[in-house]
């Protein structure tokens, strides 16, 4: 067994080392400047109590993005130094970010151990390659991120680090090979155990769905598939689930093989990036000739986003998480004794509130963040919970999770065709989405997104912003001006939340303009970006007179955009005329 020792290297702090909405994000090149990446992981240590190191196991993995394996190296070996007993890597280093959560809830060692940490190594749905984007974030024994409380210490920490411990001499471990590896230090025996990326995650989801008759709609030449992964870790996953468990064919997916780079591409799972799977789908302008599949689904770099379509049809992720609410009970056999409650974030479309109040479940309001669902799921409150940014789960992992969700629309669509795969037609995704409509009324919904703004200008923006709230005779002085239908602005603030459960208080979590009809306008600053600033514009309207929940949705939000615009200043402060993204 090879021995190692513990040096201790003297560092100064860096700026700027705050996790954001989920984890440290920069620059490849910030992170491999000397130290960077080591004083941020010893931050993290020195943040934890020692029952969370000492002697305990930690997962490090992530999306497989440019500079993961050098990460890998570099926190084993310091892991080692700090006097942790074992680390569990994904094979190649390898694991979606739902899948590291189901890993620290479900995974039992070979000798009854289970992690008590994770460092997952993602910058979710950002580019990677060498000038693009890295990140990293830390997640507690519950599998969740890492709460307030502890990335604020990490910045702390970080601002006045003077030296990390690492184990130099320590071999480099061939993360390629499942097996393990020990090796003898100061505090005893330290392994590294390098463990098949998909078991324990494949073992959750045979838990939560039935996949004999998911199998079946599969297996229906009327049914058609497909799922792309924008070549991030989803493809793993896909492979294993798609193809071996539920039989379908090799050719229903589409870029499933994980790359360093995302083969240059973009991988957020939305109709601007995925555009590949977009035009198999129907639904971009240069439509192919050959007849699009029934479903498709794409998920981002670390897979715990997921975008949801049917044959020309796409489905906002703010219906898809009321409708996947609305029929977990009947189709999904994990939450076949009832839903403990439902959550979104506050940007997140009221479509689930709908069905939170007809089918009486608990509802909850929570920031922009996977973070706030999860204190709600530890106290047994919330089944289910999604965001309108691409994210939607459940409590069977404290991520969002896009493979789940992709299951979980299967397993409706099995539900409902369960007696007609023999028939003459089957139920589709869009019939599912309309009658869901036709029941309760319809959310009107958008997002626009000005990314890369520059900082003061947004800054300065969302001052105007709260400024105006207090005199609302003005909003509407404005509102009227740019359209008379409009109807009035009724209420303006800044969201604030107090979890039902620890008590802990989130400010200035968006701004809010509330209006008469119940349509939204919400302005907020992004915070996983890794440069200047992106503003996001969430814009909504409900509509429930079944007769007018069909129009097209950016025409019917056209009148509230131009009043966003205008309330917002939008041009005069960042200079654009256009938004960088629509969804
Ligand atoms: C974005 C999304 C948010 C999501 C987060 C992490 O954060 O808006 O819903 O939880 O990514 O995937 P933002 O950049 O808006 O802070
Ligand atoms: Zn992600």
């Amino acid at each position: 067994m090879a021995t190692f020792k513990v040096s201790r290297i003297d560092t100064k702090p860096y700026d700027g080392q705050k996790p954001g909405t989920s984890g440290l994000r920069k620059k490849v090149k910030v992170f491999a400047q000397p130290h960077y990446l080591q004083n941020f992981v010893q931050a993290t240590f020195n943040a934890l109590t020692a029952d969370r190191i000492k002697g305990k196991t930690l997962v490090v993995s992530g999306d497989g993005r440019y500079y993961s394996k050098d990460a890998i190296q570099i926190i084993i070996k310091m892991s080692a130094a700090n006097g942790v007993k074992r680390v569990w890597v994904g094979q190649s280093g390898l694991l979606s970010t739902p899948a590291v959560s189901a890993v620290i809830r479900e995974r039992v060692g070979k000798d009854g151990s289970k992690a008590s940490g994770a460092f997952i190594l993602t910058a979710s749905h950002n580019p990677g390659g060498p000038t693009e984007d890295f990140g990293i974030k830390y997640n507690m024994e519950n599998g969740g991120p890492a709460p307030e409380g502890v990335t604020d210490k990490i910045y702390e920490n970080s601002t006045t680090i003077k030296e990390y411990l690492i184990a130099e001499d320590l071999p480099d471990v061939d993360i390629s090979k499942i097996g393990s590896t020990s090796f003898s230090g100061p505090d005893g025996e330290f392994e590294v155990e390098i463990f098949d990326s998909t078991d324990t995650y494949v073992k959750l989801m045979k838990s939560i769905f039935d996949f004999e008759a998911i199998k079946k709609l599969l297996a229906c030449p009327k049914f058609t598939f497909c799922y792309d992964a924008l070549h991030g870790v989803a493809g793993v996953y896909a492979k294993r689930i798609f193809i071996e468990e539920l039989g379908a064919s090799e050719s229903s997916l589409l870029n499933c093989t994980p790359k360093e780079d995302f083969g240059g591409g973009h991988p957020d799972p939305n109709l601007t990036y995925a555009k590949e799977l977009v035009q198999r789908m129907g639904l971009s302008k240069s439509n192919s000739e050959s007849e699009p599949p029934e479903f498709g689904a794409a998920a981002d770099g670390d897979a715990d986003r997921n975008m949801i379509l049917g044959k020309r049809f796409f489905v906002t992720p703010s219906d898809s998480v009321a409708i996947i609410a609305a029929n977990a009970v009947e189709a999904i056999p994990y939450f076949s004794g009832g839903l403990k409650g439902v959550a979104r974030s506050m940007p997140t479309s009221a479509a689930l509130d709908v069905v939170a109040k007809a089918l009486n479940l608990k509802f909850f309001e929570v920031p922009t963040g996977w973070k706030f669902f999860g204190n709600l799921m530890d106290a047994g409150q919330c089944s289910v919970c999604g965001e309108e940014s691409f994210g939607t789960g459940s409590d069977h992992v404290r991520e969002k999770d896009g493979i789940w969700a992709v299951l979980a629309w299967l397993s409706i669509l099995a539900q409902k065709n369960k007696y007609k795969l023999d028939g003459e037609k089957l139920v589709t995704v869009e019939d599912i989405v309309r009658q869901h409509w036709a029941t309760y009324g319809r959310h009107y919904y958008t997002r626009y997104d000005y990314e890369n703004v520059d900082a003061g200008g947004a800054k300065e923006l969302m001052a105007h912003l709260v400024n105006l709230q207090s005199d609302l005779p003005q909003v509407n002085k404005i509102v009227k001006k740019v359209n008379s239908a409009v109807s009035n602005v009724i209420n303006a603030d800044e969201f604030e939340y107090t979890d039902p459960v620890d008590g802990s208080i989130s400010k200035h979590q968006g701004i809010r303009y509330l209006f008469e009809d119940g349509s939204r306008l919400v302005f907020r600053l992004s915070g996983t970006g890794s440069e200047g600033a992106t503003i996001r514009v969430y814009i909504e309207q409900y509509e429930n007179d079944s007769s007018k929940t069909g129009r097209d949705s950016q025409e019917a939000l056209k009148p509230l955009v131009e009043v966003a615009l205008e309330l917002s200043k939008m041009q005069e402060f960042t200079g654009r005329s256009e938004p960088t993204v629509i969804t």
